[in-house]
C-alpha cells in the first residue's frame, strides 16, 4: 500500500467572546498544510519544512497523538510519514494546534477512505488538542474540521452544530508579539462562576446565535461581550480597556481575545471599518513597542480539505 494526501485546515478563531469552549468560526485562507504517506508497517515520522518551531519528540508533537486516535478509533494500521508544509505560529491565539490536529484527522480519514464520520474526525482532532491546551475542547478543532462558525451544544456526547455566517462579517484580527500560552490562560480562570455572570453569559450567547441567525451585526457584536474568561485574560494584552475603547469608537462592533489570545479581533459588516480597526490594532502594539501582524478576514465556509499534489 502507498498512498499520499496533501491536506489543508484553516486558522480559527475560538469562543466568539461570550461562547468560551463553545463557539468558534473558520478563518479564509490562513492554516496547517500537511503531507501525509501511508505505506505498510507500523510508525510516524513528522519533517517539518517551516521555519516554524515544532517539538524535536514527535510525542509531543499534536500530529502524533491525533494519527494514534485515529488508529485507536479504527483499529488500522501502516507507517505513516507526515511533511509539515505550512504552520501556522504555535501560541498565536488563531488555533495553531486546531489547525495541525484537523489537517491530521482529516488527512488520515482520507488516506484510508473515510472510516469516520465527520464528528468523529473532529473529536479525533480533539485528540491533539488536549496535548496542546490540557483541555478536551472543540472551538477550535470543530470549525477547522467543518468550517464556518460551530456551536459545541454539548461535550458529552458531542453535539456540534453548523450556526449561518451572515455574509457582510468582516473581523480584524491582529497578532502581537507576545506569547500565552492556552495552558496558562485556562489555568488562570476560576472554577466556579458566579451566577450574575452566568446569567449574562448565557444571555449574550443565546443573542449571538440569534444574531447569526437573523445577520443582525450589531446583536452579535453586543452578545459577544465574555463575563468569564476575558476579565481574567485581558491582563496578558497590554492596554486591552483602551483598545477595545478606540475599536468601538472607530464603528467596530465588538472586540475581544481571539481563543485564549494573544491576538485579537475586531468585528464590522464593512470591510473599511475592518481596514481601519486593523490600523488602530497595529498602531496599538506598535506603540507599546510590541511587533504586531495585522489581516483583514472573513469567515471561511470551507474546513480541512485536500489540495493537489
Ligand atoms: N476555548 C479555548 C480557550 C480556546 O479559550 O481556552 C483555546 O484556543
Amino acid at each position: 500500500m502507498r498512498k499520499k494526501v496533501r491536506v489543508f485546515a484553516p486558522a480559527s478563531i475560538a469562543n466568539m467572546g461570550c461562547g468560551f469552549d463553545v463557539m468558534g468560526l473558520a478563518l479564509d485562507e490562513v492554516g496547517d498544510i500537511l503531507e501525509m504517506t501511508a505505506t505498510d508497517g507500523e510508525g510516524i515520522s513528522i519533517l517539518n519544512e517551516t521555519r516554524v518551531p515544532l517539538p524535536s519528540d514527535i510525542e509531543q508533537n499534536v500530529i502524533t497523538r491525533v494519527i494514534r486516535k485515529f488508529f485507536a478509533m479504527t483499529g488500522l494500521q501502516a507507517q505513516i510519514d507526515v511533511r509539515v508544509c505550512q504552520k501556522i505560529y504555535p501560541g498565536s491565539g488563531i488555533g495553531s494546534s486546531a489547525a495541525s490536529s484537523a489537517a491530521a484527522a482529516y488527512g488520515m480519514n482520507e488516506l484510508f477512505g473515510g472510516p469516520l464520520s465527520e464528528e468523529e474526525v473532529v473529536i479525533c482532532a480533539m485528540e491533539g488538542e488536549n496535548l496542546a491546551s490540557g483541555g478536551y475542547h472543540a472551538d477550535n478543532a470543530a470549525p477547522a474540521v467543518m468550517g464556518g462558525i460551530i456551536l459545541i451544544r454539548g461535550y458529552e456526547p458531542l453535539d456540534l452544530i453548523q450556526l449561518p455566517v451572515p455574509g457582510n462579517f468582516y473581523c480584524a484580527m491582529v497578532h502581537p508579539g507576545i506569547v500565552v500560552s492556552t495552558k496558562e490562560a485556562r489555568q488562570i480562570l476560576p472554577k466556579e462562576v458566579p451566577l450574575h455572570d452566568a446569567i449574562r453569559q448565557w444571555g449574550n450567547v443565546g443573542g449571538l446565535v440569534a444574531g447569526l441567525y437573523s445577520g443582525n451585526i450589531g446583536l452579535i457584536g453586543r452578545a459577544m461581550q465574555d463575563y468569564i474568561a476575558e476579565p481574567h485574560r485581558k491582563q496578558f494584552i497590554p492596554g486591552f480597556d483602551e483598545l477595545r475603547a478606540k475599536l468601538l469608537d472607530a464603528g467596530a462592533m465588538a472586540m475581544n481575545i481571539s481563543g485564549s489570545g494573544p491576538s485579537v479581533f475586531a468585528l464590522t459588516d464593512r470591510r473599511e471599518i475592518a481596514q481601519k480597526a486593523s490600523e488602530i490594532l497595529l498602531a496599538h502594539f506598535n506603540g507599546r513597542g510590541i511587533e504586531a501582524e495585522t489581516y483583514v478576514v472573513k469567515v471561511s465556509n470551507k474546513g480541512a480539505k485536500l489540495l493537489a499534489q
